[in-house]
């Protein structure tokens, strides 16, 4: 994995060393307003970021990319992560630490991600799930591209009923 950098962020490829600052970011309860939990302890969420050094699932067949996101200022503000498969589709995820939401911030790194994928991963579609309340998550992937699935493959994938799957084909250029 490289490091991506734009004028305004770096995304760095995920360490266990950046474990203690991210535990900091990932501890903000506004993340979960819709699902999932913050890690447990500084520990556990190492012990998660040295198996996810790995990049890959635990039958090798998916690579799993994560990136953390760096401000000019050194911050770090959050994480945008790929799960690619093997025929070229990848799933997407990305947070963001709630003091840095409504400045487009998420956007341009999940923008920066896009492209590496392409070029170094043969991504050619993206897609997400997300929470239907989750109204921040739904503008952002509108804003990239995204449009609701169809649905045949919201029963594939097993979408449940209180989420939405949004895909992105992509056109091989970039953004
Ligand atoms: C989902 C999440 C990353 C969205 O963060 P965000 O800051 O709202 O997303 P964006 O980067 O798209 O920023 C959009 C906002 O920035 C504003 N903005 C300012 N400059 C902008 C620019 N140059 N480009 C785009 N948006 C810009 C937009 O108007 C918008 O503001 P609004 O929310 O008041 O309409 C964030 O809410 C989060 O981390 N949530 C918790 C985790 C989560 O739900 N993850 C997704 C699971 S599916």
């Amino acid at each position: 994995m490289r490091v991506i950098e734009t004028d305004e962020l770096k995304l760095e490829p995920q360490l266990a060393a950046h474990a203690a600052e991210m535990f900091f970011v990932l501890s903000d309860p506004a993340i979960y307003e819709y699902e999932n939990d913050p890690p447990p302890s500084l520990a556990w969420l190492r012990a998660r970021f040295t198996k996810l050094e790995s990049r890959r699932s635990a039958d090798g067949r998916q690579q799993w990319l994560n990136w953390v996101i760096r401000l000019p200022t050194a911050k770090l503000i959050g994480y945008v992560q790929a799960t690619v498969h093997p025929d070229g589709r990848a799933a997407i995820a990305y947070v963001l630490s709630s003091a840095y939401w409504g400045r487009g911030l998420a956007c341009r790194a999940v923008q920066a991600m896009i492209p590496e994928l392409v070029d170094q991963y043969q991504v050619r579609s993206l897609s997400a799930v997300l929470k239907r309340d989750n109204r921040r998550s739904l503008r952002l992937l509108e804003r990239l591209g995204f449009s609701a699935a169809p649905p045949e493959l919201n029963a594939r994938l097993q979408v449940q009923p209180d989420e939405l799957l949004m895909v992105r084909f992509l056109d091989f250029s970039h953004d």
